[in-house]
């Protein structure tokens, strides 16, 4: 086996137009690269003991904090895959996605090793064993993952998908733009997610289990907007769906003010994106000119950070 010097790889960031939290009970969900934000792995060779170079760590990987458990773990079963478990390496992960503000970065992190790693030992890779390998990291992360953040990050289109399903590419015909709010807070994906887990095991699970199926719904019609141009429509879903997460209490007082603010400066429709609980907030405007007002509101009432998304129907010039 030819063993290339350097193995590289590259996942990009995502966003969740509509279904989160829903997916996870197999309810339809619509999500889009954001390759904005990227994260970028990159394995050497070494001399000693495997160690790893990242934003939050830098020393050996049987050091490595807990906190990181779930990308120690994916270079664990990467190497045992790949037969290379005594293998020194040196891994560095470069990041410019922010972690834990909804866009995918455990996903991410875990695609972009397994490709770097993968690539390293020169041995193909199909999408199939990537998201195999990704669930296993995400289920540490976030408990019970609907696969949707490894599908997403690991993608160049944008996907319906429904958890257990075959993932189907969305024909998008949109003209709108996407703006992208950082609420500079770090969000809670695992204790959101298990807590609407609670909620639909709690006493009043039936009125819980009716907002998953809305959401749902709303998520159905979403792809019909955004399929067939209908930006007004799919701003008015997107609101909803905050509205509904807000009532499963995955939202808070920051989203929720990002989102009014943005529906006051012309906003077809806002809600917050991800798992939940801080991170980022997504609102979506007609043209670039009230993107750029909206951005501007969002900075002003404290977003730490905010991005622009042209949603171009990519058969108009
Ligand atoms: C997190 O980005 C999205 C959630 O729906 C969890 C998941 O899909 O695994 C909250």
């Amino acid at each position: 086996m030819t063993i290339s010097k350097i193995g590289e790889g590259i996942a990009n960031g995502k966003i969740i137009l509509l279904g989160e939290h829903s997916v996870v009970y197999h309810q339809p969900s619509i999500a889009i690269p954001f390759p904005a934000v990227q994260i970028k792995t990159t394995v050497a060779s070494q001399t000693g003991k495997t160690k790893i170079d990242c934003d939050f760590y830098h020393g050996l990987i049987e050091e490595m904090p807990e906190l990181l458990e779930s990308l120690k773990e994916t270079i664990r079963v990467c190497l045992e895959r790949l037969e290379q478990t005594k293998t020194p390496l040196h891994l560095t992960i470069e990041s410019s996605i922010p972690a834990e503000r909804g866009m995918g970065s455990s996903a991410a992190v875990a695609v972009a090793t397994t490709r770097a790693l993968f690539d390293y030992f020169d041995t193909p890779l199909s999408q199939k064993e990537l998201l195999e390998i990704v669930d296993i990291s995400e289920k540490i992360a976030h408990g019970n993952p609907s696969g949707l953040d490894a599908l997403m990050t690991s993608s160049s289109i944008p996907y319906y998908y429904i958890k257990g399903e075959p993932f189907q590419p969305i024909n998008l015909h949109l003209n709108a733009w996407l703006i992208v709010a950082d609420t500079g807070i770090t969000g809670q994906t695992k204790e959101a997610v298990t807590s609407v887990a609670k909620k639909l095991n709690g006493p009043d699970q039936d009125q819980y289990k009716i907002k998953i199926d809305e959401l749902g719904v709303l998520a159905l019609q979403g792809k019909i907007a955004l399929e067939k141009n209908q930006p007004l429509l799919l701003g008015k879903q997107m609101t909803m769906v905050h509205q509904l997460l807000q009532q499963l209490d995955v939202s808070n007082q920051t989203l929720d003010l990002l989102v009014q603010i943005a529906l006051q400066n012309e906003a077809l429709g806002a809600k917050l994106t991800g798992g939940g609980r801080g991170g980022c907030m997504i609102a979506l405007a007609k043209d670039e000119k009230t993107a750029q007002k909206i951005s501007h509101a969002l900075k002003e009432a404290g977003a730490k950070k905010t991005w622009l998304y042209e949603m171009r129907d990519p058969d108009e010039e």
